[in-house]
Order: C-alpha cells, then sequence, then structure tokens
C-alpha cells in the first residue's frame, strides 16, 4: 500500500512515451486519459484520427483510388482540446464519430495503406513536439498498430485485451451511456467482424508487439488495471 502511495505521489524523472494497443472494448480510452491524467502526458486517442477520417470518407463516397485517400489524409485537420474533445477541421465532432456506423467505417478506411502513412506521420510529430516543447512528462497514445509500427522506440507498451464478451457488455454499456441505441448480440457481433478485420488486414494489423507488457482485464476493475500500468511506467522511468 505505501509504495502505491509513493507513486502516485511522485514524478517520472524522465520523459516517457507509452503505447498501448487492443481491440475494442478493452478500456483503452479509459486507461490511457487516466495514465495521461496522472503523470502530465499528452494523450492521443488515435482512433479518433482514423474516425474524423472516416466520417469525411463517408460523405466522399468511400473512394478507394490512392489519389483520393492522400487527398482527404491531407487535407483533414485533426485536432483535440486538453478535455478530449476532438475536432475535424475545426468542428466538433466528439460525438458524431462514436456510432456503429462510423467505428465500422473507421475500421475499412483505416486499411489503405495511404491513410495509415498520413496518420502514422502526424502521430509521430505530435510526440516529437511533446519532447521539443516540454510542457508534457511525456505522451500516451492508444490504438492498434502504435508498439508495432507507429512508435517502435516507445518506452513502454502495453497490450490490454480482454474477453470478447465483456468487451461487448462494456462496448454497449458505453453506447447506452452515451444516449445511442445498443443491442449486446448486434454490439457482440460487430466487435467480432471489426476484431477480425482489424487482426488481418494486410498492413499493421492488431497484435502485440514482441516487447509488449501483456495486460488481461477480464478480471480487473480499471482501477488494478490502472495502479499496475502506472506501477510499470514509474519503475521504468526510475530504472537508469
Ligand atoms: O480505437 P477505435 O475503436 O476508436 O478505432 C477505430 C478504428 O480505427 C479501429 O477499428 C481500427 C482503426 N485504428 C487503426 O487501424 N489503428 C489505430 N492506431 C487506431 C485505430
Amino acid at each position: 500500500m505505501d509504495r502505491v502511495f509513493h507513486v502516485k505521489q511522485s514524478k517520472l524523472n524522465k520523459l516517457v512515451v507509452v503505447a498501448i494497443d487492443g481491440p475494442t472494448g478493452v478500456g483503452k480510452s479509459t486507461l490511457a486519459r487516466k495514465l495521461a491524467d496522472r503523470w502530465r502526458f499528452l494523450y492521443v486517442d488515435t482512433g479518433a484520427m482514423f474516425r474524423c477520417l472516416a466520417l469525411k470518407w463517408k460523405v466522399l463516397g468511400h473512394p478507394e483510388e490512392d489519389e483520393a485517400l492522400q487527398m482527404l489524409g491531407d487535407n483533414t485537420h485533426i485536432a483535440f482540446s486538453a478535455a478530449g474533445r476532438v475536432f475535424c477541421d475545426e468542428q466538433e465532432v466528439s460525438a458524431e464519430i462514436r456510432t456503429e456506423e462510423i467505428s465500422r467505417l473507421a475500421s475499412r478506411v483505416s486499411k489503405f495503406e495511404v491513410i495509415r502513412e498520413v496518420m502514422k506521420q502526424q502521430q509521430r510529430q505530435l510526440v516529437a513536439e511533446t519532447k521539443m516543447q516540454q510542457v508534457y512528462s511525456g505522451a500516451v497514445l492508444e490504438g492498434r498498430d502504435i508498439g508495432t509500427v507507429v512508435l517502435p522506440d516507445a518506452t513502454i507498451k502495453f497490450f490490454v485485451d480482454a474477453d470478447p464478451k465483456i468487451r461487448a457488455q462494456r462496448r454497449t454499456d458505453q453506447l447506452l451511456e452515451h444516449g445511442q441505441h445498443a443491442d449486446y448480440i448486434e454490439v457482440f457481433n460487430a466487435i467480432q467482424e471489426r476484431d477480425q478485420q482489424d487482426q488481418t488486414r494486410a498492413i499493421a494489423p492488431l497484435k502485440p508487439a514482441e516487447d509488449a507488457v501483456l495486460v488481461d482485464t477480464t478480471q480487473l476493475t480499471p482501477e488494478q488495471v490502472l495502479e499496475q500500468m502506472s506501477d510499470q511506467i514509474f519503475n521504468l522511468a526510475h530504472s537508469d
């Protein structure tokens, strides 16, 4: 108990970059946001970035040609407020990007190489700026390919997973909380479909990095997971 208290009160003694990957509904966003609050990290929800592109991709009629996808990536300005609101081309889209339709389209648009390349460069740029500006003690990025592709040199990588039934239940609860329609069976099937799509795509598929710490959240409360991850970040930051 003493040590947990000690960790909570302490500062990190070096800039830390945390990569969190895992499938949908494992609580990555909540964990990443809480870690960011605790350690004063920049928090980047990379799924929200793909979701912003999906919103515009839908309006464009789902083009698949490289040129159209490149224009979509290059001409979309994505920004986050400190409170986690999401802006696409200066318009707030925080709620709009969270529908099941946009979840499916984000998974589909994320398989294109051109799109992945643009996102990778933007995500790396956010980390480079964090390192330069030294306003934050580090950055935490969560997504599907952060530890494997975007930030292979991250200070620490976590791969968070949980039983698909638990994930479907959590996602259903989340949608209901946001006042959206949610049916457990539909959500379960949609999760299976998205997992399949994210894990089997040719470029940057969802998988744990070889050096990732595996975290199974099936039996744990968010607080327990947070303590585990926070402890590991603290230990790593003070290891040399
Ligand atoms: O984390 P999320 O559910 O908001 O992500 C939405 C989709 O975006 C997900 O199904 C796959 C894609 N994605 C990705 O391919 N790579 C990332 N780093 C993050 C998300």
